[in-house]
């Protein structure tokens, strides 16, 4: 491993499982909007994700799954409650220590994708190696090691442009990867794919999960993605349901 141990966040998440949860979320509430017209989007949510375990997020349009995925991945605020990642109390971070847990710790997956056009596979896999200023040779072998992981060997030149959705989205998983993250954070990676290409980048995940050993929190509202959960959380009324 050479899991990197500089900075606060660096050291508590690279544990092991003994160490507890990756993430432990208490009574969290986030609500949009003040008097008639607040929307309650999370009421007092409570849940566990394991490590080295793949946990999936249900609920309907709405039921506020990326409002929760944004507050553990420390993009947004709570207006209560409380949220460990690796055993670290997101409230106690400022937003340098924020910017380094998210840099360095967790891998974010949008149902969008989020590539730079103007840049290649390879580059964009590269991108947040770039950002920790990661040693260039180092960077290179880590993006061609990752494409091959996601099946794109062949394809490290290509735009997004160029790529199909399936591909577009792996490129997005390696990038995700990048800095060797523990925790995965994806909000309805497939949402833009057709059922058999979601199918694969679903298998892929659960595949990672293996071979990186990382964590992985996934939203999705595809039925068929469920079977590849550990767990399945389900949000509803701005509560959740477990389903083990
Ligand atoms: N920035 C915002 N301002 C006001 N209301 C918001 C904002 N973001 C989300 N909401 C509201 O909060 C609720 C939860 O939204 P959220 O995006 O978390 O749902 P979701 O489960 O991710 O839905 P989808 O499956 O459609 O992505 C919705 O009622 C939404 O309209
Ligand atoms: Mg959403």
């Amino acid at each position: 491993m050479t899991r990197s141990t500089e900075g606060q966040s660096g050291t508590v998440l690279a544990g092991s499982p003994a160490d507890g949860p990756m993430v432990r979320v208490e009574d969290l509430r986030r609500s949009y909007g003040t008097g008639a017209a607040a929307v309650h989007a999370l009421r007092g949510v409570s849940f566990e994700v394991p490590r080295g375990e793949l946990v999936a997020l249900k609920g309907r349009s709405g039921s506020g799954k990326t409002t929760l995925l944004n507050l553990v991945g420390g993009l947004d605020a709570p207006d209560g409650g409380r949220i460990t990642v690796g055993g670290t109390d997101l409230a106690g971070l400022d937003e340098d220590g924020l910017l380094e847990l998210r840099r360095d710790r967790i891998g974010f997956i949008f149902q969008s994708f989020g590539l730079i056009p103007i840049l290649t596979a390879a580059e964009n896999v590269g991108v947040p190696m770039r950002l920790r200023k990661t040693d260039p040779h180092e960077r290179e072998e880590r993006v061609a090691l990752l494409l091959s992981l996601v099946g794109l060997g062949d394809h490290t030149r290509q735009r997004p442009g160029e790529l199909s959705g399936g591909q577009q989205q792996r490129v997005a998983i390696a990038r995700a990867l990048a800095n060797r993250p523990a925790f995965l954070i994806a909000d309805e990676p497939t949402g833009q794919l057709d059922a058999e290409t979601g199918l694969a980048v679903m298998q892929l995940l659960r595949a990672v999960v293996r071979s990186e050993g990382v964590t992985v929190l996934v939203a999705t509202h595809d039925p068929q993605l469920l079977s590849f959960a550990d767990r399945v959380l389900e949000l509803s009324d701005g509560h959740i349901v477990e389903h083990v």
